[in-house]
């Protein structure tokens, strides 16, 4: 009888595309993937470090975890927790120490290990503990993609695919480089063949992930290096693959190979999310991002030049150690500069480690809350301003599930927005088979005429059905 695995994601993308990797690495040895920890034989909890809170949550989960691991031992049975991802990575030992009814402890390099994490955990348990004690947050030198198997197939046209790992460049209020390590990029052979296999399985849409996508510099079969618009313009030969987006790219690896390989192939989006942390050149200083709002405002000027339609989105940081309230009014005017179709900000949360963390400049909470409240307005605003502007406008949609209502389904527009589409009346009037209204449109690009924008999503009628 097969055993089921129930995998708990938090943070990025990353992650996202990991724990179905895990799911992969643990199939062959007899774990289907559960929809919750109560079934399970084996809990994995995927975790992220970027925010003080997020590990916070992970110890309260295990707390509730091993509730139940506690029932299922009385009535003879057994569940294994397993904590991955950027939590265990920075603080693995502890964790164990912290949380004795944790069996396993693996960092994001190495889940391809984990049927012989298993193995050892089931010799341990065998041999009379309540809790196995595994722990493995090595970076090994063979990278984990050598060794992990064909994915299993995508269910959902729109799929995440990993083509770059790690950081080199240290930003000082980030873990991202202790969690991941070094920067790493997988061959570009690797990436076409994993896209194809996508792509076969129904997959219109891919989004390459990585930490420093933008840094990606994989071989090529010739032996030569090719950059991330080079990697973008070989999956564009892809038949079928509709889309391609890329994410999270650092403003400093914006080359002009990238830049025109948004002028120029189709499949690549024009939505580039783009962090600039602060409008602030103190700021950007001293959080070490080795550029300057001027440098930032040039990129997207050449960026705009070559694909006018280009909408954009950030991350921001409020109350950077020693952020002034000029510094703070620099990132306001950079955003007003910019007017940015959607972006993240969050209030700087010191992490054990980082250079930032010790500096003794730290922002008072009050001032931070009052910051992040000023620019989260600005930003949705510009949101809402945004969204307004499609209506009226034609745009590809691709579908990607039901939607709330009876009829309708969900989609996202080329800038990523949701869109709600109602195609139950257009069902008889375009040719596009199946029986039911949701079944010859699902997983399809459409064109929609957007009729309604809120500041989180639009709605539109279906114009027509694209192949
Ligand atoms: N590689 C990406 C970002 C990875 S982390 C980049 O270079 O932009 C995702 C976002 O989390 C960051 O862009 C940043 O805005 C936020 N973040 C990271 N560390 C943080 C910290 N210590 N406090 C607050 N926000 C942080
Ligand atoms: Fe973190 Fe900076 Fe690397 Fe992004 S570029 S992952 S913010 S260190
Ligand atoms: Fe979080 Fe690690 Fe991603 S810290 S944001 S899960 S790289």
């Amino acid at each position: 009888m097969s055993k089921k695995v129930f995998i708990k994601t938090y943070g990025c993308q990353m992650n996202v595309y990991d724990s179905k990797r895990m799911a992969d690495v643990l199939k062959p040895v007899g774990y289907e993937v559960s929809e919750n920890s109560d079934d399970a034989d084996l809990v994995i909890l995927n975790t992220c470090h970027i925010r003080e809170k997020a590990a916070e949550k992970v110890y309260s989960e295990i707390g509730r975890l091993k509730q139940t691991k506690e029932a299922k031992a009385s009535d003879g049975k057994n569940m294994y927790i397993a904590v991955a991802g950027c939590v265990a990575q920075a603080e693995g030992p502890e964790m164990m120490r912290r949380a004795p009814a944790i069996d396993m402890v693996l960092g994001p390099q190495t889940y391809h290990r984990l049927p012989d994490m298993l193995k050892t955990a089931e010799e341990q348990r065998t041999g009379g503990r309540k809790s196995a004690r595994v722990l493995d947050t090595d970076f090994p030198v063979d990278t984990k993609f050598d060794h992990l198997p064909e994915e299993s197939e995508y269910t959902g046209p729109a799929a995440f695919l990993t083509v770059q790992e790690g950081c080199d460049k240290f930003c000082t209020f980030c873990v991202v480089p202790y969690t991941r390590g070094a920067e790493y990029s997988r061959p570009v052979q690797d990436i076409v063949s994993e896209a194809k296999r996508l792509v076969a399985s129904g997959v219109v849409e891919i989004t390459l992930l990585g930490q420093n996508v933008n840094a990606y510099h994989g071989e090529l079969a010739s032996g030569e290096t090719a950059s991330l618009g080079g990697l973008i313009r070989e999956l564009s030969e892809i038949d079928g693959l509709g889309r391609i987006r890329y994410t999270t790219s650092h403003p400093r690896d914006m080359d002009d190979e990238l830049i025109f390989a948004h002028r120029d192939i189709d499949a690549c989006m024009p939505y580039l999310h783009l962090p600039v942390q602060s409008g602030s050149n103190a700021i950007l200083d001293a959080m070490n991002r080795k550029h300057t709002r001027e440098h930032y405002f040039d990129i997207i000027d050449r960026l705009r030049a070559a694909r006018p339609d280009l909408a954009l989105s950030s991350d921001f940081i409020v109350g950077f150690p020693g952020e002034t309230d000029q510094d703070f009014e620099d990132t306001m005017d950079l955003v007003r500069r910019v007017k940015y179709a959607s972006a993240y900000s969050f209030k700087y949360s010191p992490r054990p480690g980082t250079p930032a963390s010790v500096l003794e400049t730290q922002v008072p909470e009050e001032v931070k809350s009052e910051r992040l409240a000023r620019l989260q307005a600005l930003i949705n605003e510009h949101q809402l301003e945004f969204n307004t502007n499609s209506i009226g406008r034609e745009m590809d949609v691709l579908l990607e599930r039901p939607g709330k209502f009876e009829g309708q389904l969900l989609g996202r527009s080329p800038y990523l927005q949701a869109v709600h589409v109602d195609v139950s009346k257009a069902q008889n009037t375009l040719d596009v088979g199946g029986d039911n209204p949701y079944s010859g449109f699902m997983g399809k690009l459409v064109r929609v005429r957007i009729s309604e924008a809120g500041p989180n999503s639009l709605k539109g009628e279906l114009v027509s059905a694209l192949h």
